[in-house]
């Protein structure tokens, strides 16, 4: 081999190296070194010198993950050792007998675990020769499974090459692929963006993403391996005494292997380990459907042995079951606080997700539509964790002939107002405000919150009750109440009623930031109501600001700006506010920072958008500047635009700014107007 040949040889190998490296890092350790600019400047001059000496490149290259050309079919593969199951467990006496038969069976007081989440994905082996990623394959019937070994390389958790002084011969990994969380919502956004059928859960659009016959879409779902065992290896340094040492050693070869993985002694060990991963479950970033017990050391994994097609070592005690198969026995319409009308199937009861469920949010029209939910379908509901159950899909090839699709009421089913569904909005909205029992219940729920005004004591059913005695109808009919009012209601005695009381009167000293979030103006939230409060100080600079102003508060947008002015439009709303006044609800004023920001003429006020690289500043910096002397920093030119603030290299919005005549500033000009 000729001196530049070597030279670029090992240039290549070490570029590699660094690829895959930091693909570790990234995918396996989820702990970058480096930003993406710089791993996209090595992929690139990888990239480059291999288009320059095509003969140089290996399959083990990164370049190399994507690519291969689409197949026909997968081509079968045997494993070296079949790919058992594990016998489930769904309940704490089946542990404590697995755990009693392995003591016996081994004549032990006492036995060691090795403890694993249980990955709710597809079983896939991996067949590395020479330390290079040979083969990869599903479970298949077991024996035999499918050759889906150009999908797996695409997979940057999977390493290509293992870098070990002792490196197996042979060496047949087992583990799982799954889909995290996050990359499931997006690829689900992703779907429904483009039109495309979104998929029911991260555990089938994992199997959908590997079962394509072509690797390229595989490669654009982002799909992630967890290592939890062997199947056969040959030679090389793997340890010999326990599971646990085998895990660590497949970690050592860069292998994922998941972070809860422990070791343990003990049933009532494995029971604590169960309830201390279902606690963690939601948090995951990833899909489990309960854990796995696998008895540690090698030798007595042995001698237990097998037993049909499971082995006699090892149990899966699985969770509740987070989706369940039921029927919908009608689908209602329920009103929230800010007139949603939000459909729900009503079910015939199903234990799923630890609990019985009788009814599932459908969200909205869309989704409705999208599903084709009617009522007598069968569905697949889910409940997961503490959130609300939900239908999933429908059991198409179940349904009846005789179901209707559903369609929303064209009225409030509350208060008989005109249901309204405004232009971009998913939800239909009742029409009739705070005139609606539905929305006046809800509105003094919200009202009433700990968060918001805090009213000790007053639940929602009493206030479902005042409602509908038409006693209280909005939140300062509350300020109105006297005991025998509340006494007349059922339930409720002349000292909680006193107390009630108490605690209605404490609530009148509030701050202007729980107060302005009392009000249940749409898309305000705390955060936003705590940014109003201070930045104007009083709710009457408030009310009286306009679209533009209001988006001058930080974190204002043009659709928060909307919902508070037209809240303030309404005379109800206003009217409404000027009573609970009256009634002595009250809070300290201050200037806040508008009254600051108004002193500052020069920039106060104007919308600024900044393009090019400015030669002192960063970017960052100048919003900043601008924005605490009450200026808003937006990212598009209009003709409503001040100024636009060019550095070097500007964009199209330069060249906007000068066909509109908008003011151009250099940094010079930019900082004059800031002093
Ligand atoms: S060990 C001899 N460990 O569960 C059996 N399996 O019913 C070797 N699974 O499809 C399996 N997480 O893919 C093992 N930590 C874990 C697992 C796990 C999920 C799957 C496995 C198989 C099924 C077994």
């Amino acid at each position: 081999m000729n001196k530049k040949i070597e030279a670029i040889q090992q240039q290549l190998q070490k570029l590699r190296q660094q690829i895959e490296h930091h693909n570790y890092q990234y995918y396996v350790l989820d702990n970058p070194a480096i930003p993406d600019v710089e791993y996209d400047r090595l992929f690139r001059e990888l990239q480059q010198i291999e288009r320059d000496y095509p003969r140089l490149i290996t399959s083990e290259s990164p370049t190399q993950r994507v690519g291969a050309a689409p197949l026909n079919t997968f081509s079968q593969v045997v494993h070296e050792v079949p790919m058992l199951s594990l016998d489930n467990a769904f309940d704490e006496e089946k542990v404590a007998s697995f755990d009693r038969r392995i003591r016996e069976g081994l004549s032990v007081p006492v036995v060691e675990y090795a403890v694993e989440p249980k990955f709710d994905g597809l079983a896939v082996s991996l067949r590395y020769e020479q330390g290079k990623f040979k083969t990869g394959s599903t479970r298949g019937d077991g024996y035999t499974g499918e050759d889906i070994t150009q999908n797996l390389r695409t997979i940057k958790s999977i390493p290509l090459c293992l870098s070990a002084k002792d490196v197996p011969t042979l060496l047949e990994v087992r583990g799982e692929v799954l889909m995290m969380k996050a990359d499931f919502q997006h690829l689900n956004q992703s779907q429904r963006d483009k039109g495309e059928k979104a998929f029911a859960n991260p555990r089938n659009a994992a199997a959908g993403s590997l079962r394509q016959l072509d690797s390229k879409v595989t490669a654009t779902r982002h799909l992630t391996f967890f290592a939890y065992g062997i199947g056969w290896v040959e030679d090389g340094g793997i340890p010999k005494v326990k599971h646990s040492d085998i895990m660590d050693y497949l970690l050592s070869l860069h292998f994922p292997v998941a972070k809860e993985c422990a070791v343990v002694t003990g049933s009532d060990a494995l029971l604590a380990y169960y309830h201390d991963i279902g606690t963690k479950r939601e948090s995951l970033p990833y899909e489990i459907d309960g854990v796995v017990y696998k008895v540690n050391a090698l030798a007595q994994q042995e001698k237990l042995g097998y037993v049909s097609r499971a082995p006699r070592f090892a149990l899966a005690h699985k969770f509740p079951a987070q989706e369940m198969v039921t029927k919908v026995l009608g689908i209602d319409v329920q009103v929230g606080r800010t007139g949603t009308l939000t459909p729900v199937a009503r079910l015939e009861p199903v234990f799923v997700g630890g609990v019985t469920v009788t009814n599932a949010t459908l969200h909205n029209i869309d989704e409705v539509q999208r599903k084709d939910v009617r009522v007598g379908d069968t569905v697949i509901v889910r409940r997961a964790g503490d959130v609300i159950p939900e239908v999933v899909s429908v059991m198409q090839t179940q349904r009846s002939a005789q179901t209707e699709p559903f369609v929303m009421p064209e009225n409030c089913p509350v208060c008989g107002a005109k249901a309204a569904r405004l232009s971009g909005e998913a939800a239909v909205r009742c029409t009739g405000g705070l005139f609606c029992p539905a929305q006046q219940k809800q509105a003094i729920i919200h009202f009433s919150a700990r968060r918001a005004m805090d009213i000790d004591g007053l639940g929602d059913k009493l206030i479902e009750q005042l409602v509908d005695h038409s006693v209280v109808r909005t939140s300062a009919d509350l300020y109105k109440l006297g005991v025998t009012a509340l006494v007349n209601l059922e339930r409720l005695a002349e000292k909680s009623a006193n107390n009630l009381l108490a605690a209605i009167e404490k609530s009148k000293q509030t701050t202007l930031a729980r107060f302005i979030y009392a009000l249940g103006i749409r898309n305000v939230g705390e955060t936003t109501a705590k940014a109003l409060a201070s930045y104007y100080g009083g709710l009457d600079r408030l009310m009286d600001a306009d679209l533009e102003d209001l988006q001058l508060v930080p974190d204002v947008g043009p659709i928060v700006a909307q919902s508070l002015a037209d809240f303030f439009a309404q005379p109800h709303n206003r009217e409404v506010i000027e009573q609970l006044r009256l009634a002595g609800v009250s809070w300290e004023e201050q200037d806040g920072m508008s009254a600051i920001a108004t002193e500052v003429t020069a920039v106060s006020g104007k919308t600024f958008v900044l393009t090019g690289t400015l030669p002192s500043m960063s970017r960052e910096t100048a919003k900043e500047e601008i924005e605490t002397r009450g200026g808003k920093v937006v990212g598009s030119v209009s003709k409503k635009t001040n100024y636009v603030v060019v550095g070097t290299d500007p964009g199209s919005k330069y060249d906007k700014a000068l066909s509109l005549g908008v003011t151009i500033l250099d940094e010079a000009g930019l900082k004059d107007l800031l002093q």
